[in-house]
This record gives C-alpha cells, sequence and structure tokens, in this order.
C-alpha cells in the first residue's frame, strides 16, 4: 500500500524522490507525488494514476538548491484516486507538508475541530487532518508539535514531514505502519521499505511505533514517545539492488517463479543437518493445538499446513483469515500453538491477530519473510523464509518458502518411521520445481487457449483443494478472470450450476488416495460440457487421460509435498493468460503488496 521516501542531501532531490518511489511501486498505488523545499518554499507535485505521469510532470524541473524532499505512491482508502487526493498535503500557509500511510480512524472529529478554527480542507482524505492539526499545535519546537499532534491522531500511520521553518530537515514518525531510516554519507533517507533506498544505502535503521527520526544530510537523531533522544541500532541490509530488479525477465513476477527452487534451497538447507531439522533457537513440543493465522495468499500456505499438520501430526489445527480472528473470539490459550504467517511482515490485520492470540496467552511462532519486520520482532521465535524481496504483487516464491518452513515445522515434530525418508524427499524439491520451469510449453499452451474465459474453476480434494485456493487466487489477482476454486465433493452442492458448455476446470490430481473420487467429480463436470486441465503425475496419466482435455505433468512425488510443485504450473498459468490479455503483470490493478491498513 501507500509508499513513503524522504530524503536530505546533497543529490538531486526530485531524481531520489522519483527513483524511491519506482521502487515502492510493487506496493500497489493508483497516484503519486513529492514535495521538496527549494529557496525556503514547499513545492507539491502529485498527479492521479501511474508513477510516468508524475514523472513527466517533473521532467523539466531545474532542482538546484534543492535538498530536503517528500514522496508517496497513494493507495485510496478515504476519496477517490485523483490529483487532489494525492499526497503530499499542505497546512495553512504552506508551512507543512506531510505524506501518510495508514487511516486516521478519528479524522471526522478531528477535521471538525479544525474547519471550526477556520482550517480549510481540499481533499477528502483522512491523511490531510494531518498537516493541519501539525499547524495548528505548532509551537516552533518541532518534537514538541509532532508529540502532541500523533497524541490526538487514533488509527495507524507512517509519516513524513517537511515545514518551511526546518528547510534542512525530514521529520518521520510512525504507529503500525512500516518505515525505515537509511544512513548514507552525507546523504540520509525515509522510506517504507527497503528497496526505495538500496541504490544509495545498505545501513538502515527500522523505526518502532511512537519513535520520531529527524534526518538533515548529516544527521539522524531519534527520539522516544517522550520526546528523550534515544540511540538506536543500525542493521545491515544483506541483499542488494540487483536482488530487487528483473535480471533480464520480462516481469517480476516470472523471474520469482524461476527463483522458487534456490529460495526454497536457502529456507530448507541450511536447516538440515544430517537429516534432522534444526530450527535456529526454535524447540518445539507438540502443543494440544495450533492456530495458523494469516491472509491472502499467507494464509493459502496456512490451509496446507492444516491439512498437512493434522494428517502427520494428529494435532488440530485452525486455521483462520486475520481479518476475522481479529474479530471473532477465537478458543486459543497457553497450549496452543499460534503460527502467523506473513511475507512482509507488516500485514496490519495480520498483526493485530498476533497481538490477540498473545494477549490469550498463545505462543507465537511466525513465518516471515521481511527481517526485521513488525511480525517478526513481536513474535517469541520466528522462521524466516529466504525468498528474499519479491516485488511482483502476486506473490508466488514467498508461497513456495512458506510451505517450505510449514515442511520443515512439521517434520521436526514429526515421529513416524519415515521421518528421514521425508526429509530427503523434502531436500529434493527445488530440482523438481526446476524440472517443471523447463518446460513451460503445456502450460503456456493452455493460457493462450483460455484467457479469453468468462470464469475459470479449480477444483481438487484434500491437499489439492488446499493448492487449488491459491492457483485461483493467482489467476484472479493479475489476469482479472472471474475464478473460484472448490472442493471436488462439494460441487455439487451449488457451484455446478455454473458449469455449462466450454466452461474450463483446473483440477488438481496428485493424492493418490483421492484419484478415483476426484475422477468421478470430473466426469460430473465433463457431462455438463467443461473443458477440463489436469495437474497430475505420471502415474496417475491412463486414468487421466479418459476425462482430461489437455494434461499437465508435474514430476512424480510424495503426495504430501505435491502442493508446493502442483502450484508452479498454476502460477505460470495465471502468469501467462495475464500477459496474453495485456495486464499489467506485476501491479494489477487495485491490488496493494503490503497491505498496511484494515
Ligand atoms: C496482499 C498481497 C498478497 C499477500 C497478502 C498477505 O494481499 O497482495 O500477495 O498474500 O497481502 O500479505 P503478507 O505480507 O502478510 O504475506
Amino acid at each position: 500500500m501507500c509508499g513513503i521516501v524522504g530524503y536530505a542531501g546533497n543529490k538531486d532531490t526530485i531524481s531520489v524522490l522519483l527513483h524511491g518511489l519506482e521502487k515502492l511501486e510493487y506496493r500497489g498505488y493508483d497516484s503519486a507525488g513529492i514535495a521538496y523545499l527549494e529557496n525556503g518554499e514547499i513545492k507539491v507535485s502529485k498527479c492521479k494514476g501511474r508513477l510516468i505521469n508524475l514523472q513527466e510532470k517533473l521532467a523539466d524541473r531545474h532542482t538546484e538548491n534543492i535538498g530536503t524532499g517528500i514522496g508517496h505512491t497513494r493507495w485510496a482508502t478515504h476519496g477517490e484516486p485523483n490529483d487532489i487526493n494525492s499526497h503530499p498535503h499542505l497546512s495553512k500557509n504552506n508551512q507543512f507538508c506531510i505524506v501518510h500511510n495508514g487511516i486516521i480512524e478519528n479524522y471526522i472529529s478531528l477535521r471538525d475541530n479544525l474547519i471550526r478554527e477556520g482550517y480549510h480542507f481540499e481533499s477528502n482524505t483522512d491523511s490531510e487532518v494531518i498537516t493541519h492539526l501539525l499547524h495548528f499545535n505548532y509551537n516552533g519546537e518541532m518534537i514538541e508539535t509532532i508529540l502532541k499532534t500523533i497524541n490526538q491522531l487514533e488509527g495507524s500511520y507512517a509519516l513524513a514531514i517537511i515545514c518551511k521553518d526546518h528547510d534542512d530537515k525530514v521529520f518521520c514518525v510512525r504507529k503500525e505502519s512500516p518505515l525505515i531510516v537509511g544512513s548514507g554519507t552525507g546523504e540520509n533517507f525515509i522510506a517504507s521499505d527497503i528497496p526505495a533506498i538500496l541504490k544509495y544505502t545498505r545501513e538502515i535503521f527500522i523505526m518502532e511505533d511512537n519513535e520520531i527520526a529527524i534526518i538533515d544530510k548529516d544527521n539522524i537523531t531519534f527520539f522516544n514517545s517522550f520526546g528523550s533522544s534515544i540511540s538506536k541500532n543500525e542493521v545491515l541490509v544483506t541483499w542488494d539492488e540487483k536482488a530487487s530488479e528483473k535480471g533480464g525477465f520480462e516481469h517480476f513476477m516470472l523471474k520469482e517463479i524461476h527463483e522458487e527452487p534456490e529460495s526454497i534451497r536457502k529456507t530448507i538447507n541450511p536447516r538440515i543437518k544430517n537429516n534432522h531439522i534444526v530450527l535456529e533457537g526454535i524447540t518445539l513440543e507438540k502443543p494440544k493445538k495450533i492456530a495458523i493465522v494469516a491472509c491472502g495468499t499467507a494464509y493459502h500456505a496456512g490451509v496446507v499446513g492444516k491439512y498437512l499438520i493434522e494428517k502427520l501430526l494428529r494435532i488440530p489445527v485452525e486455521v483462520d483469515i486475520a481479518s476475522e480472528f481479529r474479530y471473532r473470539e477465537p478458543i486459543i490459550d497457553e497450549d496452543t500453538l499460534t503460527i502467523i504467517i506473513s511475507q512482509s511482515g507488516e500485514t496490519i490485520d495480520t498483526l493485530f491477530a498476533l497481538r490477540k492470540a498473545r494477549e490469550k496467552g498463545s505462543r507465537i511462532l511466525s513465518i516471515v519473510n521481511v527481517v526485521g519486520s513488525s511480525i517478526a520482532r513481536e513474535s517469541d521465535d520466528v522462521l524466516y523464509t529466504w525468498a528474499g524481496p519479491e516485488i511482483a504483487v502476486a506473490s508466488t516464491k514467498a508461497y513456495s518458502t512458506q510451505l517450505s518452513a510449514i515442511y520443515l515445522i512439521t517434520l521436526m515434530m514429526y515421529e513416524g518411521k519415515d521421518k528421514e525418508l521425508l526429509i530427503s524427499q523434502l531436500k529434493d524439491i527445488p530440482d523438481q520445481i526446476s524440472k517443471v520451469i523447463k518446460d513451460m510449453s503445456a502450460i503456456q499452451k493452455a493460457s493462450s487457449l483460455l484467457f479469453g474465459s468468462k470464469s475459470i474453476f479449480f477444483i481438487g480434494r484434500g491437499l489439492d483443494y488446499a493448492l487449488s485456493m491459491e492457483g485461483s487466487l493467482k489467476l484472479k489477482e493479475i489476469s482479472y478472470i472471474h475464478s473460484e476454486a472448490y472442493a471436488g465433493g462439494e460441487l455439487k452442492h451449488g457451484t455446478i450450476a455454473l458449469i455449462e458448455e466450454g466452461t474450463p476446470v483446473i483440477c488438481s490430481l496428485t493424492q493418490h488416495d483421492l484419484i478415483d473420487k476426484m475422477i468421478s467429480n470430473i466426469r460430473e463436470v465433463k457431462a455438463r460440457g467443461a473443458y477440463v486441465m489436469v495437474i497430475t503425475q505420471e502415474s496417475h496419466c491412463e486414468q487421466v487421460k479418459e476425462v482430461a482435455d489437455m494434461i499437465v505433468m508435474i514430476p512424480e512425488v510424495n503426495p504430501v509435498f505435491s502442493p508446493v510443485i502442483a502450484v508452479v504450473p498454476m502460477q505460470l498459468f495465471a502468469y501467462f493468460c495475464s500477459v496474453e490479455k495485456g495486464n499489467d503483470v506485476d501491479k494489477p490493478r487495485n491490488l496493494a503488496k503490503s497491505v498496511t491498513v484494515e
């Protein structure tokens, strides 16, 4: 969601800000803007739509004497995406200017009070209230003013602020929305995420809730919520800018699918020693119950986890969508292990679900990709997925590494006789995925035949059903084709009414003990005219041939591991459909990579 950058230094501020925003595009946005101090005046440039519009608008802007600025990509929550609602927002007398990520829940009452005090509002955003409130509270002392202002705000925020009276400085503060500070030589930065500043520095500070940072070109100073100066530890980012570039691929999504084998290797290999699973500092004893909580793709990884853990460990598992978990009364206690799954580690619903589980006394083990993210920091134990930066909004390598982490956790607690065999089979997964990626022709053909469909259904049973949910989500996200995933046996209770002549049905068929049942379900849809594509293994080919219009083959693997392999053709199918339709594959409409608002 919204992306923030801030800069203080001698480089061309406009270029640094635009570069940062470009690197934050992956988060999802519908407008963009920057503000900078020039000869003591704040100048704002912003507009609706893609960043290129802003870049064109600023193409011939002179940039001498500019040393401080802030930038923003906006994902609309309050007020439609238009030029006026875009950030930055100026205060009265153009004295303050802010960019905001998050939602101010009490903005209506704050706005009404400010209007009574003579303030005029231009936009429909909740954010504009902040800039006027800063102006209203201003007493010449920035830290006092910021503290007074944030004490009046309810909701979440990452804020970057510039002020006419302090033209060499950028101020920032956060609560529940991510923010980092980057330390350079003769220049310093603020950003929502690391890629925005990686071109300039790998030395960063992670802001905590209600901490304030002030940067100028030579200094970074931090303050706590009482206004006292504090020191913070610097973190060195271990990946470089190349990791967040396309590296010759047409889209980040395709690059990231190709990175799946390596990401899985990085996630599992260091944790398997002499065919035993060793998770850094994590000792797991079988809990009485497990709760898995996540959103989106991470939730789908959790659904696979439920099938897997219940099958292999015989522990009851509840899996919840974080936004539901937060507001229901989940029955969990100190005997429950809560597993939180999140690529970004910043998804607001997931973070609050974590806090709810903790309140109930549950131990928190999180599976997170972004080191030092809020979820990682608030968990008792963290199992990092080493997927590296995932830029495409549609998650691919994050999902397969999340599954890998779930396999590690499950197999660590597993006591069956075939434990060592399963561990060695887990190690083979990256090679199996490489085989799938090596020959994409069948899946490309399927996409070229089916990309024009109005609706595509995914069906499966057991782990194949769990996997189908992810296949269906991928397709919706980037190809904009309506899609549903259904449990094979549940089709006849409603959804089968939608199957008509030519309706595509994609069936994942990898669970040996459920093959016959699935074949019957395929016959049911075939009888209603469906066009059936089956993703399966050689061993089921004979049976499948009779009912399938098209077969996509995946390598022969133990059925417990098939989701992590069979998801790859589904990801590729969604990818090629999106390409065929000419969509913006990496930045699908209306979606955000990091969902930092409720
Ligand atoms: C957004 C992204 C999805 C992601 C979900 C959860 O919807 O577009 O790809 O699965 O958020 O994000 P998380 O970072 O918590 O895994």
